[in-house]
């Protein structure tokens, strides 16, 4: 067998297990032996690489190259995996998103120089595989551009280093639409006579459409958002594969781009928004001003001792966690609050929003952390109707996810997004530590209804306060 052939096999077993993982992560019981399938098929993939790199003569120069790189990558990935909190997932993903971005650009730049710049060398190629060749950079270089940008903005938005505010440029649907027809322009031109000042404006353009299509969408979208750079990366990834001729990297790319696209669709109709508009960084939504201005009157507050005598005399109580359950790292002492009283009688059950938190299915993976049971951790459609026959809602650290102005106020920023009615219960003690508006930037007038009571403080020590009272 040659080096070849024993690649192109070790390949299809790399995209095997690759597909197996994504089958493995669609469960939460399968998702560890996924991501053992995803690790096998990456060691494989990597190791067919090299053998293939030798097999093509490397030089001893680039082998060490080529060692440096992976050491330095691995360790690098170690060292932020080991370090990262889970309400920090989001923000690495972005940026790790950015890298596969910028790769596909140098991906594509490196085939513009070693091909279209260096025709005096290339003896086989004909002119249409040079065509098709110079199409292959414009959109590897497109994409991977856009991907690059965008998942940097996500980053900096979702670390809160820049404001989640939507940004509304005059025109902005316009000014993208026009970056896209300027982009087809360009790449017609650059397949007719390959050219760096041509292929210079179109990465310049491609940069400034990424960083527009994600500054443009509001920060209730950012999930949304985090799931679509993460099928754009799978493109770019694609797009490098036509390039390198490498098969595993075109499967590969495919896998996530579209299972990336799924998921936004999914988050779309979760959050009742129109996949479109998304993707075309917010098109049809002018930026409606945030309702934070309004007075809403007063709120009353509740101490730890008062909440426990509430929950004591409670037929049923349901818990909605949020953000802020993960920043206190509250799940144990919620655990344990859950137990207490269901061994006195009290029903206790949970209620999920799909976006509470910073990624999808994070508050579940930090109640099955805590050893709460499934049976009483409910997804939002499953509990929102019990909500009214509720004695208490506990809403711990949750706030744009139980925002009731995405009911019933159409000015508001996440006006139509589907949120747990907790205000229809006998009664609610919302865990937080200000008035502080939640990651849309919205204020809550939740907060202000006369059902409502307001328990400030870290949400860990509350609960632990309250479980000392009981
Ligand atoms: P948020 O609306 O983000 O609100 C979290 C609340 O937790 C804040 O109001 C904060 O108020 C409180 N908090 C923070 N630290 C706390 C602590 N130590 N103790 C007690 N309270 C604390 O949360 P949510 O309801 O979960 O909604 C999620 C939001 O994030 C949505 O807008 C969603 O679109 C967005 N988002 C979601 C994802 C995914 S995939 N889930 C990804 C990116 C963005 P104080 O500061 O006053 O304490």
């Amino acid at each position: 067998m040659t080096a070849t052939s024993a690649a192109s096999a070790a390949y299809i077993v790399a995209a095997l297990l690759f597909i197996l993982s994504l089958a493995g992560l669609s469960k939460h019981e399968t998702a560890k032996t996924g991501n053992a399938y995803g690790m096998a098929g990456m060691v494989i993939a990597l190791a067919a690489t090299i053998g293939l790199a030798v097999d093509h003569g490397l030089s001893g120069t680039g082998a060490v190259l080529m060692a440096v790189a992976v050491v330095i990558g691995a360790a690098i990935g170690l060292w932020r995996a080991a370090k990262v909190e889970m309400t920090g997932m989001p923000e690495l993903i972005a940026i790790l998103h950015s890298f596969v971005g910028l790769a596909a650009v140098l991906v594509g730049w490196n085939g513009y120089l070693s091909v279209e710049a260096d025709l005096e060398n290339q003896t086989e190629v004909s002119a249409d595989l040079l065509g098709i060749h110079s199409g292959e950079v414009a959109i590897g270089v497109f994409i991977g551009a856009v991907t690059f940008t965008g998942s940097i903005v996500a980053f900096l938005k979702l670390s809160a280093r820049i404001k989640s505010n939507p940004l509304v440029l005059p025109g902005k649907n316009w000014l993208n639409l026009g970056a896209l027809a300027a982009f087809a322009a360009l790449t017609v031109v650059f397949v007719i006579e390959p050219n760096l000042p041509v292929l210079a404006v179109l990465t310049v353009l491609a940069l400034a459409l990424g960083w527009h299509l994600v500054a443009s969408i509001g920060g209730g979208d950012m999930p949304v958002v985090v799931s679509m750079l993460n099928s754009y990366s799978g493109w770019a990834a694609a797009a490098s594969g036509f390039l390198l001729g490498n098969d595993l990297l075109i499967i590969t790319g495919a896998l996530v781009g579209s299972s990336g696209a799924y998921l936004s669709y999914i988050m779309c109709k979760a959050m009742n928004r129109s996949f479109i508009s998304v993707i075309a960084g917010g098109f049809g939504n002018e930026g409606s001003a945030a309702s934070s201005d309004v007075d809403y009157g007063e709120h009353t507050e509740i101490s730890a001792e008062e909440t426990a005598e509430l929950l004591r005399d409670a037929k049923s109580v349901v818990i909605t966690p949020g953000y802020g359950m993960a920043v206190a790292q509250a799940q144990g002492a919620v655990a344990d609050l859950t137990r207490k009283l269901t061994e006195r009688g009290v029903e206790v059950r949970f209620g999920i929003h799909p976006v509470a938190g910073r990624l999808p299915g994070h508050m579940n993976v930090l109640l099955a952390e805590a050893k709460v049971p499934y049976d009483v951790v409910l997804e939002m459609d499953e509990i929102n109707d019990d909500l009214a026959a509720t004695s208490v809602v506990l809403v711990i650290g949750a706030n744009d996810t139980v925002n009731p102005a995405a009911a019933d106020d159409p000015t508001s920023p996440i006006a139509g997004m589907p949120v747990l009615r907790v205000w229809e219960a006998e009664r609610v003690v919302v865990f937080k530590r200000s008035m502080n508006t939640g990651y849309a930037g919205v204020q809550n007038p939740l907060f202000f209804r006369d059902n409502s009571r307001m328990l400030f403080g870290d949400a860990r020590e509350r609960v632990e306060d309250i479980l000392r009272a009981l």
